[in-house]
């Protein structure tokens, strides 16, 4: 055998030594079930293809022991490891490398254990393992609450992997009234590159800031989290609104940009533009769905004198407990067991993403809505409003940088179904993303990490190490002023750096 083959079969000796054999899967052996735990949470359908490279092995851990062990066999033998939480990754890096590479994955979806602290005097809080849902979590801690009060500002969709998303940040529908996930994290655990399990106290503030939002997979493996929860009233409002062009869905989007990220911060006012491809009966519609944290006869008023072209009424209100909200925006209806469900379908898609600082056009939005979304390959947009809590956080306090100023940002998502030919679709969302440039921000043009999007810039790896100007060129628009602070993190922790892939953040070493 090579030397590379036999360092291999070296690591996945070193891996039967310390970790159960039922839980190391390799594509050789007959008898695990390689293809089926690697497509087991593989989100994106794209990166089912027989192309895509794969891993030599992965570790399903049930324990941060097991998690120790992989980084010290990898250390020792010379095998990369990607971690994977939920397998959400737009671009698949939690378990694909878009070079050919060897590599293992660990899979942390049964390290998911959720635990709730309530002590009489302090807010509570829940340790939560990375392998956990944001729907598991919603859930739990909803139930905990003698009338479903507890609460905690996540994601969207509900089979989020927790270690991914809170890695990125975690933008969601209570970012107004309570900021990111990664804002209410007060303590984590974290096996580093020399297979050491470190809480923050261990770890240090600056390692602990950078895990906070400065992406997945750069600074170690992170086994569980610490967050504050946050109390909601008994009762939400969600509001479900669509309207075509000949209902005035121009204006009451030209007057949205300025009025969501001005309201008062308990209500979250999300877009969803609807594309109308060629050749379908669909027209383009425009979905308001916000989520006020309160009754409707409390803001209802206040959306009517503020956004008064939506025409915004009594009967769009949907009143609910915050738990069901969540199962209400996902699935349609409030059927909360479905936040458990962590299956998903196929799903093909390319997204992009931009940020608004300066409300855009009148007459530029009649021209996305009657052209772009029209076209033929086209999508959806989302815009998510920012402002509030969100938006007053300062710029260095988290690697989340898109913070005061940003009236919201835009998510840019092609699909297709499998078997089509992807081409039409990515290239209306290229064509989409170019013509928007003039209208987003700029120097850097920002995006944010969670939509990963590799045609912003990959890595570029030197003497076996990823560089600093290479990372630079896609990092300042993931990152802004906060890539070079990553840079030096990265740079003390994990020098050589073991724990890579092609966004990941470069070592910046001190000379
Ligand atoms: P996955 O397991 O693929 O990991 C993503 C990245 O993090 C990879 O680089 C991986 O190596 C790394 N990683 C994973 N676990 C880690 C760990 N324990 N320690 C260190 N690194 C780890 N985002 C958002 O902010 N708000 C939203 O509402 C949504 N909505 C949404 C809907 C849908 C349908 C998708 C597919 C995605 C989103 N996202 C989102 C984006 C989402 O936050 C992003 O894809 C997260 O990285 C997903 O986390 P997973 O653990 O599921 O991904």
């Amino acid at each position: 055998p090579s030397s590379s083959a036999a360092s291999d079969g070296c690591f996945i000796q070193c891996l039967r030594e310390n970790i159960p054999s039922e839980l190391i899967f390799t594509p050789g052996s007959s008898k695990s079930n390689f293809t089926g735990v690697l497509e087991s949470t593989i989100r994106n359908s794209r990166f089912l293809a027989n192309t895509t490279v794969r891993p030599i092995c992965i570790v399903t851990v049930t324990d941060a022991s097991h998690v120790q062990a992989a980084v010290r066999c990898g250390r020792t033998n010379g095998v990369h490891l990607r971690a994977r939480s939920g397998g959400h990754d737009y671009e698949g890096l939690s378990y694909r490398s878009v070079r050919p590479e060897t590599f293992a994955v660990v899979d942390l979806a049964n390290l998911r254990t959720i635990t709730i602290v309530t002590t009489a005097d302090e807010p509570p809080t829940a340790w939560v393992d990375s392998g956990a849902t944001v729907g598991e979590l919603y859930y739990t801690v909803a139930n905990k609450s003698s009338n479903n009060t507890l609460a905690f500002p996540a994601g969207v969709c509900t089979t989020l992997g927790v270690g991914g998303h809170f890695s990125g940040g975690g933008i969601g529908s209570m970012m107004r009234k309570h900021g990111l996930s990664v804002d209410n994290v007060v303590d984590a655990k974290l096996v580093d590159a020399n297979g050491e399990l470190l809480d923050r106290a261990a770890m240090g503030e600056d390692l602990f800031w950078a895990i906070r939002g400065g992406g997945g997979e750069s600074f170690g493996i992170i086994v569980s989290w610490k967050v504050r929860l946050v109390r909601v009233p008994p009762k939400v409002t969600v509001f479900h609104i669509t309207r075509t062009l000949e209902q005035g869905a121009v204006d009451v989007l030209t007057n949205w940009q300025h009025v969501a990220p001005t309201m008062p911060d308990d209500i979250n006012m999300e877009v969803l533009v609807q594309g109308a491809p060629q050749g379908q009966q669909q027209q383009v519609a425009v979905f308001f769905q916000f989520l006020y944290l309160g009754t409707c006869d409390d803001i209802l008023p206040t959306i009517v004198s503020c956004l008064p072209e939506l025409n915004a009424t009594k009967a769009d209100c949907n009143e609910m407990t915050w738990l069901e909200s969540t199962a209400f925006m996902n699935f349609g209806d409030t059927n909360t067991t479905q936040l458990l469900d962590r299956s998903t379908g196929p799903n093909f898609f390319k997204n992009k993403s931009d940020y608004v600082r300066r409300g855009i056009a009148r007459s530029v939005w009649l021209e996305i809505l009657t052209k772009w979304l029209a076209m033929n390959g086209s999508g959806i947009i989302i815009l998510e409003p920012h402002g509030g809590f969100v938006g007053s956080v300062p710029t260095g306090a988290t690697p989340y940088s898109h913070r005061s100023g940003v009236l919201y940002n835009i998510q840019y998502v092609a699909s297709w179904s499998a078997g089509d030919d992807s081409s039409v679709a990515i290239d209306w969302v290229d064509s989409f993303y170019d013509f928007m440039g003039q209208y987003v921000t700029k120097s850097p043009r920002e995006a944010y990490v969670n939509f990963r999007d590799l045609d912003i810039g990959q890595n570029t790896v030197v003497n076996d190490v990823s560089t600093f100007d290479s990372g630079k060129v896609w990092g300042e628009k993931y990152f802004g002023s906060n890539f070079e602070r990553l840079a030096t993190v990265k740079g003390k922790v994990d020098p050589t750096d073991y724990f890579r892939n092609e966004q990941s953040i470069p070592p910046l070493l001190q000379s």
